[in-house]
């Protein structure tokens, strides 16, 4: 079975189509591989369009996994963080735990990251940085988990291997 994502952008110049999101199509090419990802949204910087989006795309279009990508840093605008910490029921700590440990090794600027992750219902949110290369990077660090974590939150009783 194929879990459904969709990655919202999270950037005022894109929303107001000041500039053109490349890390959005980036991770739906690199989500292509395993999931069903819809067609991207792009939010301004604003927390209540922000937790809007993720709770229409879980609640209301039945999506499984939602990356976000930009807003985690710590601008004045930057407020992902918050919008996703008020609607998620439980953090995943160890995937933004992984994300900035392995980013460190790329570049000290990794720990500015506020990023989290967390489950809404049966369902992940991951915060990703904003700029294409460093969202790549990051989602490539917690891929590989996010399938067995679906199928966990899902009920899969099976032991864990
Ligand atoms: N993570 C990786 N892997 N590579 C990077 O280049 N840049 C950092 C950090 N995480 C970076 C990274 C920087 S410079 C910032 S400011 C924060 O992510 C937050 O990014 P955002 O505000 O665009 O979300």
């Amino acid at each position: 079975m194929r879990y459904r994502a969709q990655v919202i952008t999270i950037s005022d110049k894109g929303a107001w189509g000041e500039r053109i999101d490349t890390s959005g199509p980036a991770l739906k090419k690199v989500l292509e591989k395993d999931f069903d990802v819809a067609d991207i949204i792009i939010v301004p910087d604003e927390e209540d369009r922000i937790a809007g989006a993720i709770t229409h795309a879980i609640d209301e279009m039945g999506m499984d996994l939602i990356v976000t990508t930009g807003g985690t840093g710590v601008s004045p605008r930057d407020v992902t963080p918050e919008a996703t910490r008020a609607v998620i029921d439980h953090e995943l700590p160890g995937f933004a735990e992984v994300m900035r440990a392995e980013s460190y090794k790329i570049t000290p600027h990794a720990i500015i990251s506020r990023a989290i992750c967390g489950i809404r219902g049966r369902s992940i949110i991951v915060n990703l940085p904003g700029s294409e290369k460093a969202a790549t990077e990051c989602l490539g660090f917690i891929i590989k988990a996010i399938p067995h974590a679906l199928a966990k939150i899902n009920g899969d009783p099976s032991d864990c291997a």
